[in-house]
């Protein structure tokens, strides 16, 4: 049970990298607060910390194992540094010490806090903390503007009685600051912040027996970009994929799921929802009875395999009678008159937008699996022909119709 379900906290993965000043003390407090908001804290405690928090107080806050340099050989086995700084949505180094910013910025990797550091693709925030003599000390500045630059987000310290007894800036951000701040960092700003959109992408596959299957050539990689450029708008996005070898993006729900039964029912599942955009290529049939044993190889011809139509997602969303999504997008891949054919699915399928692409190859590349894709954007009123595009600028352009439809 959460304090507050809505918070933009909710859901998300924070590696807490916990260094070795006196205000680590404040992380324990951090911990509870951003636990009680729904988030998970996983803890790597450095060998400084450790002089300050002990693991055990960690962990039964954490409900995580406290990550150690003491351990890390043993847990490389079970999880990898790589893996402990992957499976995370941010990493916030606090306190951020002198010492730690200087490696930060060198790029040492001589511990597990620093080796995650180096090793991840995920943002990372700093809370510095420390006497203020040495924050305000040339090098430790020189440092700071660097991390900066290096795209390093920051909590700034604060002003007042340190515990070393000086008095001035380099106090470790309040906790309710630093809650704040993760807050701020996770809250979705953009045109399409409060509307929620559902995507399909990918091909499906549909079994014939445990081992073989029907499937096609769609790579995702245009779904998926649309997926990532509504999210970065601000839209809530449930991407509902089939079989591909592309990466789960970040900041939104995905949902694999194989054939085109398995798709309707995910789709169905995620309503409702303000825009629905399908984008994946639904195998048409499938197998009428898939063989719950591998078929054994015979002589002579396979018999016939009797195949069964598949439900169509993008009509049944934009012929449903409750819950229909405001604007719903198909795309029709076509290799001739992809105009005139786009318009009749348009009315056939009755959805409100449809993206024609033409499938057949451009420069000798094929669209299918390619990186360029070559549109038009069909409405009930307007066509619009965007040409040979990049899949992510295809993506940014139909983002940008989106958001003006519903300015
Ligand atoms: O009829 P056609 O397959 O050309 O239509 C393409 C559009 O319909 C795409 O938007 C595709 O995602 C969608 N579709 C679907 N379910 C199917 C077949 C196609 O959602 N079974």
């Amino acid at each position: 049970m959460t304090l507050d379900s809505h918070s933009p906290l909710d859901g998300k993965r924070l590696l807490l990298i916990i260094g070795g000043g006196i205000a680590a003390y404040k992380c324990l407090d951090l911990i509870r607060r951003v636990k009680e908001r729904g988030m998970t804290v996983r803890v790597i405690l450095t060998k400084g910390g450790e002089q300050f928090v002990t693991p055990l107080s960690v962990s039964s806050l954490s409900g995580e194992k406290t990550y150690t340099d003491l351990f890390s050989l043993t847990d490389e086995v079970e999880m990898g540094h790589i893996r402990l700084s992957r499976e995370a949505d941010l990493i916030l180094v606090a306190p951020a010490t002198a010492d730690m910013m200087a490696k930060m910025v060198s790029g040492i990797a001589d511990n597990l806090a620093t080796t995650a550091l180096l090793a991840t693709d995920k943002p990372v925030m700093i809370a510095p903390s420390m006497n203020s003599q040495m924050w305000h000390h040339a090098a430790t500045q020189r440092n700071f503007a660097q991390l900066q630059k290096d795209s390093i987000l920051v909590i700034p310290p604060s002003s007042g009685d340190l515990a070393c007894g000086e008095v001035g800036e380099g106090r470790l951000a309040e906790v309710e600051d630093m809650v704040a701040a993760l807050e701020s960092f996770f809250t979705p700003t953009g045109p399409l912040v409060g509307k929620h959109v559902i995507i399909t992408a990918g091909p499906t596959y549909e079994a014939i027996d445990p081992v073989r299957y029907i499937a096609n050539r769609s790579s995702g990689k245009q779904g998926y970009a649309i997926a990532r450029a509504l999210r970065d708008f601000g839209a809530r996005v449930s991407l509902v994929s089939g079989p591909t070898s592309l990466s789960a993006p970040r900041g939104m729900a995905v949902i694999n799921i194989e054939s085109a039964s398995e798709m309707l029912a995910a789709c169905q599942n995620a309503l409702p929802a303000d825009i629905a955009i399908c984008v994946a290529a639904v195998a048409d049939w499938r197998v009428a009875s898939e063989a719950t044993q591998k078929i054994k190889k015979q002589d002579g011809e396979l018999p016939p395999l009797q195949l069964k139509e598949n439900p169509d997602i993008l009509e049944s969303l934009a012929r449903t009678t409750d819950n229909r999504p405001s604007l719903v997008i198909g795309f029709a891949a076509e290799t001739e008159n992809v105009s005139a054919n786009a318009k009749a699915k348009l009315a056939r399928k009755g959805c409100d937008w449809i993206v024609a692409n033409d499938v057949s190859t451009i420069d000798g590349q094929s669209v299918m699996g390619g990186d360029h894709n070559r549109v038009s954007l069909i409405t009930a009123t307007d066509t619009e022909n965007w040409d040979n595009a990049h899949k992510h600028e295809v993506a940014e352009r139909l983002a940008r119709k989106i958001e003006n439809h519903f300015k």
